[in-house]
């Protein structure tokens, strides 16, 4: 009877073990949740003995369990990104506008190919735009306006050439502005207000296109 009750308990810690160490996107998760202050408890229901985040609010996932969505914009929270969300590896939408997320965008996050949407505007994010991001895609929005970012603008960017809209602007970047591949499309607003920020020349127009003196008689007359 002891003998019973006791490999009952112990199955039911090996279950919780098992459950707790067995999802991967939910450790990723908690680990971020860890590391953040959450004022408003929106991340209250992120419980990491549950079998898998799927069921947590502002988490979604795909019909295999995995996380697709995470969308906590305008929730408060202030901390770090943490490594660890580069292996959500099915993610799509990463929306986190308008909170105080600090500290440096983690370049790990460039391992996140099925991203679409990135949202990380008007945070208190600094340090260097990942040169990985260049491997997202299927990026087709990239928000990092509104922060503290600094450094060169990653040339591998331009490879990304499903990004429709990009809004750089209000930060503290620095170089040239690349002018080809996807960074055919976007215009000025696209990176205003950083004062280290250089339009790249574009080179003069070759001569035949230069716009030819009016002649004083010539054109056409009407009668
Ligand atoms: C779910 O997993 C199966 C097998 O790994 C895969 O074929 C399928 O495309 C996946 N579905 C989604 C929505 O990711
Ligand atoms: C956000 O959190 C700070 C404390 O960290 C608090 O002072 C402020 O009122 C909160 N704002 C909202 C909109 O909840
Ligand atoms: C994720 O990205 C980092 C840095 O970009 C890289 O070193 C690491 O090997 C990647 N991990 C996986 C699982 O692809
Ligand atoms: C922006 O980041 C720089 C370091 O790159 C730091 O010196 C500065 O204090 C930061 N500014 C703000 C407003 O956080
Ligand atoms: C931009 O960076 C410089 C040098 O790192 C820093 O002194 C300055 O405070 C930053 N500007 C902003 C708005 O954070
Ligand atoms: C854009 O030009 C830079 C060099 O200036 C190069 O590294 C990059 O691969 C080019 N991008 C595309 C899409 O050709």
């Amino acid at each position: 009877m002891k003998m019973g009750l006791f490999l009952l308990l112990a199955f039911l810690a090996f279950d919780l073990v098992l459950n707790v160490s067995g999802n991967a996107e939910g450790d990723a998760l908690n680990a971020w949740k860890t590391n953040l202050a959450d004022p408003n408890d929106v991340l209250q229901s992120w419980d990491p003995t549950l079998i898998n985040p799927c069921t947590w609010f502002h988490v979604s996932c795909n019909s295999n369990n995995s996380v697709t969505h995470v969308d906590l914009e305008n929730a408060n929270l202030s901390g770090p990104l943490v490594p660890q969300l580069g292996q959500l590896s099915n993610l799509q939408y990463l929306e986190l506008h308008d909170n105080s997320i600090s500290g440096t965008i983690p370049e790990e996050l460039g391992n996140l190919t099925n991203l679409i949407s990135l949202d990380l505007s008007s945070n208190k994010l600094s340090g260097p735009i990942p040169y990985s991001f260049g491997n997202l895609q299927k990026l087709r929005l990239l928000l990092l306006n509104n922060n503290n970012l600094s450094g060169n603008i990653p040339m591998s960017l331009t490879t990304v050439t499903t990004l429709q809209i990009l809004d750089l602007s209000s930060n503290n970047l620095t170089g040239d502005i690349p002018i080809n591949g996807s960074f055919a499309y976007f215009t000025p607003m696209s990176f205003r207000n950083n004062p280290g920020l250089k339009p790249q020349e574009f080179p003069p127009p070759p001569p035949m296109f230069q716009i030819a003196p009016t002649p004083s008689a010539g054109g056409p007359t009407s009668p």
